[in-house]
């Protein structure tokens, strides 16, 4: 059998140095998995709390998927489909009214993509087309994806800095992400005053990367209300944050907002995202007679439409977004119970099941996430400087082993030097 190991190795011969991560202490190949768990190479079982990062809302190899998998294999379904913007399948459009039907009735419109990082991308173009202006305002820690286009609306400079000089990032203004809310209209003033103007402020209501971070409702109205009176649109970015993770579909339930972008969960498992608007914000864009002006060959493909729709009705009826914010909110008091002692605790934050464990030094993330494979526990690594691990398992996980999971990371943090 081969070992996982000698599966990296392998994959280190064929794949890009920057694609995986190879780890050098009890590495992980994914063989197979079933609900909240996953399988390696070598038959070793692990809770996962990750999800994909969060993509596979109702678990690995979930009865939905089955469902809508077995249901494609019949001699005619459309399962394949790379037509784009041009003839749409009866999928594509059964997607688009599921999704529009979930939200909230501000947000009518939309168009769909393959990842978070393209939804971000459509509704940066749409925000350039509906306003003609091109300046936007991010926040500090935001991760917004590493397509080239956004790129400097992601916070991180290590991520941008080998790109330098290609990107846009004069038009972009970081703000603190706490920030004093008059800083948010001077920024817009400066980008007005300086001749292109501000498009949109974009912002995710809770940073995942950065290391599970959030702001109150409050603050985010206010956000809203300054948007509103200067007349710039204000996007959601809730590729993490959507679809129930957080306790609802979209925080523009409670703080409408212009433009959400969506992904991860979205797909039930499958590439699938999109961007979703008021209508006179998506109306922007010109009709298509024959050739859009934003696509991709794969946009609206079937087979996820099909699963993303049968899962977002799942997560909806099964009254997952409520189960989230419940057993979230008692996942963050057994951890700060069972932790609190520890030298190198320093924090547990997060809603729903979107639980961030912060540690009190640089690094101490990532290294309790390699510890962690030995436990046989998946949680990443998160924050700036990797002080932190991120909690974010499927949303239909079972008590008992969130919990069991909970009582490994106690045990690991005791080989945390
Ligand atoms: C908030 C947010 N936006 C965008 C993205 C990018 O999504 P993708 O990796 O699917 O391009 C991510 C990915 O982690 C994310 O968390």
């Amino acid at each position: 059998m081969t070992n996982n190991a000698e599966w990296l190795q392998r994959l280190q011969a064929v794949e890009c140095r920057d694609s995986s991560y190879n780890a050098k202490v009890d590495p992980l190949v994914f063989a197979r998995a079933q609900g909240s768990t996953v399988w390696d190479a070598e038959g070793r079982s692990y809770i996962d709390l990750c999800a994909g990062f969060g993509v596979v809302a109702l678990g690995h190899n979930n009865e939905v998927q089955k469902r809508v998998f077995a249901s494609s294999l019949n001699d005619e379904a459309l399962v394949t489909h790379g037509m784009g913007d041009v003839y749409p399948s009866i999928a594509k459009i059964e997607m688009l009214e599921t999704l529009a039907a979930a939200l909230p009735s501000h947000l009518t419109k939309g168009g769909l993509a393959l990842s978070g990082g393209q939804a971000v991308e459509f509704a940066v173009k749409t925000a350039q087309i509906a306003t003609g202006a091109k300046g936007f305002i991010n926040f500090h820690g935001s991760y917004h994806g590493l397509d080239l286009g956004i790129l400097p609306l992601t916070s991180r400079q290590d991520f941008k800095d080998p790109f330098r000089g290609w990107l846009p990032e004069d038009r972009v203004t970081e703000l603190p992400f706490s920030c004093e809310l008059s800083l948010v209209r001077k920024a817009i003033h400066q980008q007005k005053a300086a001749g292109f103007g501000c498009a949109a402020v974009i912002i995710e209501p809770i940073q995942g990367r950065a290391g599970i971070r959030k702001n109150g409702l409050d603050w985010l109205a206010g956000l809203a209300d300054i948007c509103q009176q200067e007349k710039v649109l204000l996007i959601y970015d809730e590729v993490f944050t959507g679809l129930g993770r957080t306790g609802q579909i979209t925080f523009a339930e409670m703080v409408p907002c212009d433009l959400l972008c969506l992904g991860k969960a979205l797909g039930g498992g499958l590439p699938l995202s999109a961007c979703f608007g008021r209508a006179e914000v998506m109306d922007a864009w010109p009709q298509n007679e024959g050739e859009g002006i934003h696509t991709g060959t794969f946009f609206g493909h079937p087979l996820s439409c099909r699963l993303g729709a049968e899962t977002l009705r799942t997560i909806q009826r099964q009254k997952l977004p409520q189960r989230s914010l419940e057993l979230g909110s008692k996942l963050q008091v057994v951890l700060r119970e069972k932790l609190q002692h520890h030298p190198l605790f320093s924090d547990v934050r997060g809603q729903g099941l979107m639980v961030g464990l912060e540690l009190s030094e640089p690094l101490a993330g990532a290294r309790l996430m390699d510890i962690l494979r030995r436990h046989g526990v998946i949680a990443l690594a998160s924050g700036d400087k990797g002080q932190g691990i991120s909690i974010t398992p499927a949303l239909n996980i079972g008590e008992h082993e969130l919990f069991l999971a909970v009582e490994r990371i106690a045990i690991a943090m005791d080989d945390l030097e």
